[in-house]
């Protein structure tokens, strides 16, 4: 049965998301936005969260904020207060069966997620990013588009990819690791592990200068 969606956030990912479905023919009859609404976009309303959910009762939410910290926190209060999350996974998007993909994940158009890959909950794998082999990436992570991640590497939670990044391989007996909250800068080519917290740019990828 084909669902109707609200999607939480009403900026730039949001109508990303929105574009998505509607290629999937999934009508989304609302944006939500905690701070203004009484607007449309494109013909969709922007409303409060209490006046989407009083509104439409059966819809599937989605939470679509860029910001880990945000998207973390708006999901756990739709949770808490018993709103359907949902995942969404593009049809044109080439996931491996032996991959896993937990909970409220989004993986948009041309995205590759190979062979033994795993996604912990709420991860966002944005337009054509390649997550090779055996690739595992935290809880509440963010890969921006074109990203590419070779195989054997562990990414933790809330780490946040910018585009175009490039991460090197690592080994099934020694991962490469990048840190809980990590932010690797656009266009940066990681080469070795990175601890928890840190900002990285550049190629190779070094934490930034300041
Ligand atoms: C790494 C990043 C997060 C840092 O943001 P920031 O803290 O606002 O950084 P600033 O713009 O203040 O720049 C700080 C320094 O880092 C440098 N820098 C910033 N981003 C860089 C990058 N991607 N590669 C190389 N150097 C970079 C700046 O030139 C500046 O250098 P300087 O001190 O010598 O002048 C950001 O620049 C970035 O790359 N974001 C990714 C954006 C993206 O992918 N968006 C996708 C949305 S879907």
């Amino acid at each position: 049965m084909t669902y109707k969606a609200i999607i939480y956030g009403a900026g730039g990912h949001a109508r990303e998301l929105q574009f998505q479905l509607q290629a999937e023919g999934i009508a989304t009859l609302a944006f939500v936005d905690d701070f203004r609404s009484g607007f449309d976009i494109e013909g969709i309303p922007v409303l409060s969260r209490e006046a989407a959910s009083s509104r439409f009762l059966d819809a599937r939410w989605f939470v679509a904020i860029g910001d880990n910290a945000g998207r973390k926190s708006v999901l756990a209060t739709l949770r808490n207060l018993g709103l359907p999350a949902g995942s969404f996974i593009s049809s044109r998007a080439l996931v491996s069966p032996s991959a896993t993909i937990s909970g409220a994940a989004q993986i948009f158009a041309n995205a590759v997620i190979s062979a033994g890959a795993a996604l912990e909950d709420n991860v966002i794998v944005n337009f054509g990013s390649v997550l090779h082999h055996d690739v595992r990436i935290g809880a509440d992570s963010f890969i921006a588009s074109g990203v590419t991640i070779a195989g054997n590497v562990k990414v933790g939670s809330g780490a946040w990819l910018g585009v175009g990044c490039t991460v090197i391989n690592g080994t099934s007996d020694h991962p490469l690791n990048i840190g809980d909250n990590v932010v690797v800068g656009a266009q940066a080519c990681v080469v070795s592990s990175i601890s928890d917290h840190e900002i990285v740019v550049g190629v190779p990828a070094k934490p930034r200068s300041h």
